[in-house]
């Protein structure tokens, strides 16, 4: 499709697909669990239902109402406000791409499980397996120019599957992967859960989510982790919601879209955390190790303890084993077209370039960067980048999208556009929520996680995160001065 032409999405059910798939992600599967573990168990959703209205649901609505106002890409929406803002807008398409690279690569890792899991090939010893065997990790920079081939090829195979999507026009590809993927996933979660639900000791499990401790609501760094979960889950600040709002027919109705995606979302992770919590209560059960030895985040609970719990599964772990690592692999992929379109279509936009092509020079350059977390000091520099882009710019950037559309632009366009649009009227207390209570939020959890990640890491991943510091800085200006192949890129559009 030429780039003038501007993508629409066909229906209203492949908008909510897609969003729904661009917020269900890794972040759902493995980070939730451990979030809601260590802050509270039952409790914490008080804190978790809050952070979803406040913060969540009201900054998704800014999202959409620009998005679907402008419907244009962020560089040009930037531009648009004031022209001096539009490398903040390459800024946040920066972090969204890098973030890309690395999440690529997870997703690569649980394709190698994938495969692994129809013959528990992971054998006796899980952890050793995980990073000596698979990631060949080294925990310093010493093994950047170690290739792992295994990885690099998943790396490839998910790259080149998300470019082929990215380059279909938006039903046709996003839309219909969608389509295909996210009711998969749903049935695939369903299974899990309904089985795990059967298994001996899943009560020591899932009695821990419905067991609170009131105590910790009164624990400002459980209301952080809170607020840190809903931009994590629903992909906050990324601009995916802006992006794919902006190819949504004038007959949209915006309201009543970000309420089921946003529930489909919470539903989806609370649900799948009855699953896992069950499955760590029959491990528990088994083999008698703690339960909170086992409530971990991330690769770990993916790729060491899972594996750990499949070997005590058998027969059953040949089925639930390949439907575990299968449900990690769709929630990624259609997290990663997300993220992909946001970059591709910011590219496209500026650059005049067809839809294909920017999708080519996003994916071979995505795959160039993706290559060094596929080397033997892949994992730790991961943990870096994950770290720093998370913890701090992505933050950074929703403080900034914040201030620029609460203050800088006209806000009461945006309560027009979503009261024109939608069958549930704003109330009066959003505008008062995006200007001013949701940037303390973001600056009290960016605060928290600038220090943390000071604090925690080495010398060596200080002068990484000042290197990539200097990037997030030097490209957005290069990509701003660059000049844009269509004039009428420079023409602000109207927004009021
Ligand atoms: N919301 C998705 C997830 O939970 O995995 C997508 C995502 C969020 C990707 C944040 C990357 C990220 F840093």
């Amino acid at each position: 499709m030429a780039s003038n032409e501007k993508s629409v999405w066909d229906s209203n059910i492949s908008f909510i697909l897609a969003m729904i798939g661009s917020a269900v992600g890794l972040g759902n599967i493995w980070r939730f669990p451990n979030v809601l573990y260590s802050n509270g168990g039952g409790s914490f959703m008080i804190p978790y239902i809050v952070s979803l209205f406040i913060l969540g649901i009201s900054f998704v609505l800014v999202e959409y109402a620009v998005g679907f106002r402008f419907k244009t890409s962020l560089s040009k929406i930037f531009f648009s406000i004031k022209a001096r803002l539009e490398p903040i807008a390459w800024f946040i398409v920066l972090v969204v791409f890098l973030i890309t690279t690395y999440y690529v690569c997870v997703v690569g890792w649980d394709l190698i499980y994938l495969g692994l899991s129809f013959v528990q090939g992971w054998g006796a010893n899980p952890d050793v397996f995980f990073t000596v065997d698979v990631l060949h990790a080294s925990d310093s920079l010493s093994g950047i120019f170690t290739i792992v081939p295994w990885v690099l090829l998943s790396v490839f195979l998910i790259w080149a599957f998300a470019w082929f999507i990215a380059q279909k026009d938006l039903n046709e590809g996003i839309g219909k992967v969608s389509k295909i993927l996210l009711p998969v996933l749903l049935i695939i979660v369903i299974f899990i859960v309904a089985f795990s639900l059967t298994l001996p000791g899943a009560s020591i499990g899932y009695k821990q989510i419905f067991t609170p401790n009131w105590s910790a609501l009164t624990d400002l760094n459980v209301w952080l982790a809170a607020f840190g979960q809903i931009v994590f889950s629903l992909s906050l600040g990324m601009s995916i919601a802006l992006t794919y709002a902006s190819y949504l027919p004038e007959t949209s109705k915006l309201t009543d879209n970000a309420l089921i995606v946003a529930f489909s979302n919470s539903g989806f992770e609370v649900f799948n955390a009855i699953g896992i919590f069950s499955i760590l209560g029959f491990m528990t059960f088994t083999s008698g190790i703690p339960f909170n030895e086992l409530v971990t985040e991330g690769t770990g609970l993916a790729f060491v303890v899972f594996p750990n719990v499949f070997n005590l599964m058998q027969p059953w772990s040949m089925i639930i084993g390949p439907l575990f690592f299968a449900c990690i692999l769709f929630a990624g992929i259609t997290s990663v077209m997300a993220l992909l379109e946001v970059v591709s279509f910011a590219i496209s936009e500026k650059f005049g370039f067809s839809r294909r092509k920017s999708a080519t020079v996003v994916c071979i350059v995505g795959f160039c960067i993706s290559s060094i977390f596929a080397t033997s000091a892949g994992s730790y520099l991961l943990g870096i980048f994950d770290a720093f882009l998370n913890n701090f710019a992505l933050l950074f950037g929703v403080l900034l999208e914040c201030i620029i559309f609460g203050w800088i632009y006209n806000f009461d366009n945006l309560v027009e556009t979503l009261n024109n649009h939608s069958t549930i009227q704003m109330d009066p207390f959003w505008p008062i929520i995006i200007k001013y209570i949701l940037p303390i939020c973001i600056f009290g959890l960016w605060a928290q996680g600038v220090y943390s990640t000071l604090l925690t890491g080495d010398s060596t991943s200080h002068m990484i995160m000042l290197c990539l510091s200097i990037v997030l800085i030097v490209v957005p200006i290069i990509f701003t001065l660059l000049p844009a192949k269509n004039e009428d890129y420079y023409n602000p559009i109207d927004g009021d």
